[in-house]
């Protein structure tokens, strides 16, 4: 069992002799030649960006030397720097007793899978066990399934085990890693590994929990929904939880020949399900069990340092379909939870908790002590005005038109519908919010819309200020300060905004594909985190079908970006392989290591794999069958990342 997973970080140390990436070119060259020739060849013109920073500010915020963008097939990082793979798709997670080893040929049974890591990884927060920079645990989110690769012989067969299997390689995992001199490594067994999949019971918090309309056959209470699935990025609150967002959940019910109501139409329920677990598991037939699918599309919450804790959906936090969630405190001590609803012309929202967060104390950890915070409040979705300001909008039932003559029979009814109620308050229809980052002190938030080439497009939303490009392939950040003027809060109901960047190489051709980045090009940003230093690092996601052609020729795969905001200058720090998003990223606490993860690496454009030729496109990370995994990233000399 110990020596398929052993294989894998064996066959890292392999190539990797002294846990240094040598695989990755650039460091050949430095071990080779020397810094001098390093930098005067491959790097030079990137080095005059490195220069003109220093020289502005004297103490340059980006530290590193800038990367090329690439084509290959592995993560580059620069000079200076070493990048490991740990918890790669099918390791054992490490529950007592069940430790089923990988199996390179996908024919794990689904019981294996429910206690090894999922499929795709996404979101990921490092929580520090004891404040420890060197032991703690990683949560993440395993967004969802290429059941091309997840099972052996692909979808050519469809059973009730295979569904099983999809459903237990989504969701969320709880693994405990720790730093052993330079290496890190899964912990295994620990008392904290816990897998959360698509059938693991969550309480449903808030004022939907116990609404008509989450109430099915299985659950008359409407008070426990089974499973998180499309879980894409994360946030971590100050109270010590994990957030993770339902994404694109409308792509695993199937309404078949019943003729959607305007509830179903506006959230994209479709005749048929993209994942087919509706052939085997009768719950996602939406025909049958309407209400099953108002149970999804929420932001929910997992207490990592609680194995038994029942994890919980927060309505209060509106349904969409929902990127994550990231938390800001207002000067008084509450809770300010802001979320993207991650498709063409949907919107941003933000939630005010009604009550301060509680310190910990009488036997309860602070998780433990704000286990209702999130269930209380108001929740508000933005506007974005031409003149540079904007206005928070409460979504609160009986407030201008969230009425029940307008279909609104109470506050549970205006969350479960908030796209509805969103369209009638005049909300600002987007384009595609991903993450966000929180600027705590400076009261300021990032946005980042990835692309929606709908946009200006025949009978859809035209062009406005915040979404300025039609068919717009590139993407941008959009930023805002809380307030009508400086020294706003986060529970203000306005704030002024601008572009941080529009994304797109300056030199494309297209004018509506041209970006204004200063430093190194990138397309379609995703994953965002501003680290202690202020430093805000930046993912991209395009698709398969856009990288490395067209407007995308010279932007290479998807890849990680640092952004010093003071200067304005994009410094390119890794490339990921082929086909693959970069997602997701924590430092510990100490700033020395920063784990990401690679999704999908070789992708389709169908996004099913042909088992007869499942590494078609990438054999990242272990040369075979393609495998999300987790990026351990560390400095040469142990330094804090990025300085
Ligand atoms: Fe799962 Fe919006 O990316
Ligand atoms: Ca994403
Ligand atoms: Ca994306």
């Amino acid at each position: 069992m110990a020596k398929d997973f052993d294989t894998m970080e064996d066959s890292n140390r392999a190539s990797n002799p002294s846990i240094h990436d040598v695989s990755d070119p650039a460091r050949r060259v430095w071990l080779q030649g020397g810094l001098a020739a390093f930098a005067g060849a491959a790097f030079g013109p990137l080095m005059t960006g490195c220069a003109t920073a220093g020289a502005r500010t004297g103490a340059p915020l980006l530290g590193f030397k800038g990367i090329p963008a690439s084509a290959a097939d592995r993560i580059t990082v620069p000079d200076g720097y070493v990048a490991t793979v740990i918890a790669a798709w099918g390791e054992p997670i490490g529950v007592p007793g069940q430790m089923p080893a990988w199996r390179e040929d996908a024919s794990a049974s689904a019981a294996d899978q429910a206690v090894q890591m999922g499929m795709h990884h996404d979101g990921i927060h490092f929580f520090p066990l004891a404040g420890s920079s060197t032991r703690g645990l990683l949560t993440m989110n395993h967004e969802y399934t290429d059941d091309g690769l997840l099972h052996a012989d692909g979808m050519a067969t469809w059973s009730a085990e295979k569904v099983r299997k999809a459903q237990a390689a989504h969701g969320i995992a709880v693994i405990e890693v720790e730093r052993r001199g330079d290496a890190w490594t899964m912990v295994r067994p620990s008392p904290y590994a816990r897998r959360i999949t698509a059938t693991t019971p969550f309480a449903i918090g808030g004022p939907a929990g116990g609404h008509a309309l989450m109430k099915t056959a299985a659950d008359p209470a409407g008070r426990t929904a089974l499973g998180t699935f499309n879980n894409c990025a994360s946030g971590k609150t100050p109270w010590g939880t994990y957030l993770s967002g339902e994404e694109n959940f409308n792509g695993y019910f199937a309404l078949g020949d019943a003729k959607p109501d305007a509830h179903q139409q506006r959230w994209g329920l479709r005749k048929t399900a993209f994942y087919r677990w509706n052939e085997h598991d009768e719950r996602f037939d939406a025909a049958k069990h309407p209400n099953e699918f108002n149970r999804f599309g929420w932001i929910v919450e997992v207490d990592p340092m609680d194995p038994k804790s029942t994890p919980v959906k927060r309505t209060a936090l509106g349904r969409a379909v929902h990127e994550g969630a990231w938390v800001a405190v207002t000067r008084d001590g509450r809770a300010v939870v802001y979320s993207g609803e991650d498709s063409r012309f949907e919107y941003i929202y933000k939630f005010v908790s009604r009550d301060r967060i509680a310190p910990a104390g009488n036997g309860l950890t602070q998780a433990q002590a704000n286990r209702e915070l999130l269930d209380h409040g108001t929740l508000y979705v933005a506007r974005f005005d031409a003149d540079g300001t904007g206005r928070w909008m409460p979504l609160v039932h009986g407030t201008g038109p969230l009425t029940g003559a307008k279909g609104f029979a109470d506050q549970g009814e205006v969350l479960i519908k908030a796209r509805q109620a969103s369209d009638l308050l005049g909300a600002t229809k987007m384009d595609r919010p991903e993450w966000l980052a929180i600027d705590q002190q400076a009261r300021e938030v990032y946005c980042t819309l990835t692309n929606n080439t709908a946009r200006g497009a025949k009978g859809q939303p035209g062009v406005d200020a915040a979404n300025p490009r039609a068919d717009n392939a590139m993407g941008q950040i959009i930023r805002w300060k809380e307030g009508a003027a400086a020294g706003g809060d986060f529970d203000a109901t306005t704030m002024r905004w601008d572009h941080l960047v529009l994304a797109g190489d300056p030199a494309n051709e297209r004018a509506d594909a041209k970006g204004n980045i200063k430093g190194d090009i990138f397309g379609s940003p995703d994953g965002l985190m501003l680290d202690a230093r202020g430093v805000l690092w930046v993912q991209t996601d395009a698709s398969a079908t856009q990288l490395n052609k067209g407007e995308y020729a010279r932007i290479g795969n998807n890849q990680m970006l640092a952004f010093d905001r003071g200067t304005g200058e994009v410094r390119r720090f890794l490339t990921g392989p082929v086909n693959c998003e970069i997602t997701g990223a924590t430092l510990t606490p100490d700033g020395t290591t920063m784990f990401i993860n690679v999704q999908h690496p070789g992708e389709t454009p169908s996004d099913r794999s042909d088992p007869a030729e499942p590494n078609k496109f990438s054999k990242w990370p272990s040369g075979g069958r393609p495998r999300s995994a987790t990026v351990v990233i560390r400095r040469l000399d142990g330094g804090v990342i990025g300085a």
